[in-house]
């Protein structure tokens, strides 16, 4: 089967498509036909072993050759002994950790949900790991829901377009999103009542001012006395990630910056970690399914051209999702 490879820590030039033996599902794990797979800044940061400390979980080195990718959906070609939950023939989707830029994949049955038939697997895909997370921020750590007032800083990316429309579907009275220029129709359209440039306002335009219950920040760039200045009384900010940092830390730096210098002025700050996805799959398709929650697919494209999707989610400014379609 083809599959995008590599074979040492490297950036997207050291990554190639390449003929692999089909992987073979062990016991409670399940064999895909891959149909859809969606990037995430997560896969960047596997292959490039980026930021350094990552190796330490991932491994110093890259000693043998993997596959990049985690959110993937297509059918259920074969279960391993154990399965019970899924059947041969089933559409699943979910995030798998790495593996799902491939023909076919194998993961254990736990980390996949069923897809409605109104789902595609673009979609399917798409929302798997973003969707999920910005599920989690804002419903677990954030605590939103009827009347919240919600603000997404990073609105037009992966996880922040999906937090625009979940934060609504959970019951948000105001939500509003801070973007680039370029990005400000997008979100609007997903159903935001105020979408701010950041481009324009660090320039002294228009600046979200509040009063918020929750801030759900992706990129960690505002000043931590801004920040504090549009929450209410009560409120809070959750950190899903952070730009920035360097090579050894990366986000590391401005998700302790705002932990550690939040506390100084006054700022509760939570981080949080997306977990037990597929639960979650399962919630996020259904309201997929209904009409609640699109997700926004900028551009799709074959595994021939992962290379080039990768580069383009690097440079930090897709609206919304890219998908690699693979059947
Ligand atoms: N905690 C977790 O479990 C978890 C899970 C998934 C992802 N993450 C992390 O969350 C972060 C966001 O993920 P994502 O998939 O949404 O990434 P993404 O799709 O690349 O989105 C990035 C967002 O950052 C904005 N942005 C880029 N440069 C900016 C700047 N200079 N100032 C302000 N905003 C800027 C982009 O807006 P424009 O494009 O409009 O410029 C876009 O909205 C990443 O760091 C990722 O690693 C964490």
């Amino acid at each position: 089967m083809q599959a995008l490879t590599y074979d040492r820590y490297t950036d997207s030039s050291g990554l190639s498509v390449t003929e692999q033996p089909q992987p073979e599902q062990g016991e409670g794990q399940v064999l895909i036909r891959v149909h859809a797979a969606s990037l995430n800044a997560y896969d960047w940061h596997m292959y490039k072993g980026d930021p350094t400390f990552m190796r330490l979980m991932q491994g110093l080195r890259v000693k043998e050759r993997r596959t990049v990718g985690s959110d993937v959906a297509g059918v259920v070609e074969q279960v391993g002994s154990g399965v019970t939950e899924l059947s041969v023939g089933d559409r699943v989707g979910g995030s798998i950790g790495r593996g799902a830029l491939a023909e076919y994949a194998v993961t254990d049955a736990v980390n996949l949900a069923l897809l409605p038939d109104a789902v595609s697997y673009e979609a399917g895909a798409a929302s798997a790991m973003a969707a999920v997370t910005a599920l989690q921020a804002l419903r677990d750590t954030g605590g939103v829901g009827q009347g919240s007032r919600v603000l997404v800083w990073g609105a037009s990316g992966g996880v922040g377009h999906f937090a625009v429309q979940i934060a609504r579907a959970l019951g948000a009275a105001q939500v509003d999103g801070v973007c680039s220029g370029a990005n400000v129709p997008m979100v609007t359209s997903l159903g935001a009542d105020q979408v701010f440039d950041y481009g324009r306002f660090e320039a002294g335009g228009p600046q979200p001012t509040g009063p918020y219950d929750v801030v759900i920040d992706t990129v960690v760039t505002a000043p931590n006395k801004q920040v504090k200045r549009m929450l209410a009384d009560g409120g809070s900010t959750v950190i899903v990630g952070a730009l920035g940092g360097g090579k050894v830390l990366g986000p590391v730096v401005g998700i302790g910056k705002r932990l550690v210098g939040g506390k100084l002025v006054g700022l509760k700050a939570r981080a949080m970690l997306a977990s037990d996805a597929a639960p979650d799959v399962a919630i996020v398709a259904g309201w997929i399914a209904d009409g609640t929650v699109t997700p926004v697919i900028q551009q799709t494209y074959p595994l021939a051209d992962a290379v080039s999707a990768l580069r383009e989610l690097e440079a930090g400014h897709v609206a919304g999702k890219l998908v690699i379609t693979l059947a």
